[in-house]
């Protein structure tokens, strides 16, 4: 089996850590290296984190390396108050010792893009991926596929009435990076809350989790636990939705989610900012830049994602069928 070759930028963040636990269960990928961006957590944070994930993995061996810091033009701004002050659900796990690779986040995406046959998983805001496209294009144009957890196209946003944390947090990345695409004839492959929203892991599901492999599940456990007080207070969820997995999941098996190409823009000021534009009827004539996803599987993702990280056979996941809404 060809294994497709990936980097994995993220901002862990609870829903990263769960995201970066299937990319490393699923044979399929060989994750090159994980790029940590600002976002849900200061940068430091997001490197402590993911090393943290690849300890519990066994997988200290895939390197890690810290990009931004802020965004590009605004302030940051974070969301412990959604991931907790360790973002990661204040399980405040030990530190891993050692210092780790000092190359920055962007150096690293640079050399390793400009081998060829890589592509990107971006579950945080596009500041890393913005960088790179503004100062080594030929590398940003190398990435065999971009898969981007942001946006929204007919959902609600969650950070405002219309945008998306990722995209909402660094907006003038991500309208880069939407930008860069549209000139170099690529399309984005926007996994975004209309799909994301549907991936709700509820008690129910991490009981089974904690039944069939009790270090795992507990490990879960202890991150998300924040995370689902956090849902029942402001959406009214008894779960939390976990939005980074089902990027992972997407980019493993292109059946589990499927929309529209478009072409996307993304807003970069006024009541609207960070909202992702997404021109289906064709206004601006513009040739798409994006394959936006609108439609999921929950049961068949929650099939993927407890088979590959509590590495079940098929035999052993009937009962998700009762289990997944
Ligand atoms: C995105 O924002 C973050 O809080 C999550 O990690 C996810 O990447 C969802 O809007
Ligand atoms: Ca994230």
């Amino acid at each position: 089996m060809e294994r497709k070759r990936v980097i994995i930028d993220c901002d862990p963040g609870i829903d990263d850590s769960l995201a970066l636990m299937l990319a490393l269960s699923t044979d399929e990928l060989e994750v090159a290296g994980i790029t940590i961006v600002c976002g849900n957590g200061p940068a430091e944070l997001g490197f402590s984190n993911a090393r943290k994930v690849l300890r519990q993995m066994g997988r200290l061996d895939v390197p890690v390396f810290k990009g931004a810091e802020q965004p590009l033009k605004r302030e940051y701004v974070s969301a412990l108050d959604t991931h907790g002050r360790d973002a990661l659900g204040e399980s405040f796990l030990p530190e891993v010792l050692g210092a780790g690779p000092t190359e920055n986040a962007v150096d690293f995406l640079e050399r390793e893009l400009s081998k060829g046959r890589c592509s990107v998983i971006a579950l945080g805001p596009l500041t890393n991926l913005a960088l790179l496209a503004d100062r080594a294009p030929g590398a940003f144009g190398q990435i065999e596929e971009l898969v981007s957890m942001g946006g929204n196209f007919r959902s609600h946003g969650n950070c405002s009435p219309v945008a998306e944390y990722n995209y909402w947090e660094d907006p003038d990345a991500a309208a880069l990076v939407y930008d860069m695409a549209a000139r170099m004839g690529k399309k984005i492959h926007m996994v975004g809350l209309d799909v994301t929203r549907q991936i709700v892991l509820t008690p129910n599901l991490l009981e089974y989790m904690k039944r069939l492999d009790p270090e795992t599940g507990e490990f879960v456990q202890a991150i998300t636990k924040f995370y689902f007080d956090f849902h029942w207070e402001w959406e009214h969820i008894i779960g939390c939705v976990i939005n980074d997995p089902l990027a992972v999941a997407y980019f493993a098996d292109r059946s589990l989610c499927s929309g529209q190409e478009a072409y996307v823009a993304i807003e970069t000021g006024g009541i609207s900012i960070g909202q992702s534009v997404v021109d289906s009827m064709g206004f601006y004539r513009k040739e798409p830049n994006a394959m936006v996803l609108t439609r999921t599987d929950p049961l068949r993702f929650f099939r993927m994602f407890f088979g590959r990280i509590l590495r079940l056979g098929e035999d052993r996941l009937d009962l998700l069928d009762t289990l997944v809404r």
